[in-house]
């Protein structure tokens, strides 16, 4: 009796620690990219700071602005993190990664992008 009950509240616990623990194995490896191939420019706050975009004419996007990443559709997400800036009529400051990350990266970049403005679409 006693050892079901700790089991019980045991699973109830690990239940409640999960929702947490999910949104951070699913971003894991789409953080670990974004912190190696974007960072430099979109900055180690997603808001476009990066160290590079002090000498950038164009700024990279702010990818915590929850507006206008709202108005940007799933599709020219990947389309600019496929083809670069150039593929979505965008700066070509913004290098395409095909052949660098893998179709599902760049799939779950876009999720993470979401996640990160607090957006979807
Ligand atoms: C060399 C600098 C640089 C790097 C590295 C870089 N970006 Fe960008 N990115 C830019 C710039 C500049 C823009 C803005 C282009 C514009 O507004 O014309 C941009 C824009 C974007 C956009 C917005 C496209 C749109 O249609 O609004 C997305 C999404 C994006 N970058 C994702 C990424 C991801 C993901 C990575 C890493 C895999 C990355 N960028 C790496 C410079 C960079």
């Amino acid at each position: 009796m006693t050892r079901s009950l700790y089991l019980l509240l045991t699973a109830g616990l690990a239940l409640g620690a999960l929702p947490q623990a999910r949104a951070d194995d699913q971003f894991a490896q789409a953080t670990r990219l974004y912190n190696t191939y974007c960072v430099q420019c979109h900055g180690v706050n997603r808001d476009g700071n990066g160290v590079n975009s002090r000498d950038m004419p164009v700024k990279p996007r702010d990818h915590t602005d929850t507006k206008a990443m709202g108005d940007t559709p799933d599709e020219t997400l990947l389309k600019a993190i496929k083809g670069g800036g150039l593929a979505v009529g965008k700066s070509i400051l913004m290098p395409k990664w095909e052949g660098v990350l893998t179709d599902d990266e760049m799939k779950d970049m876009v999720g993470y992008l979401r996640f990160v403005s607090k957006t979807s679409k």
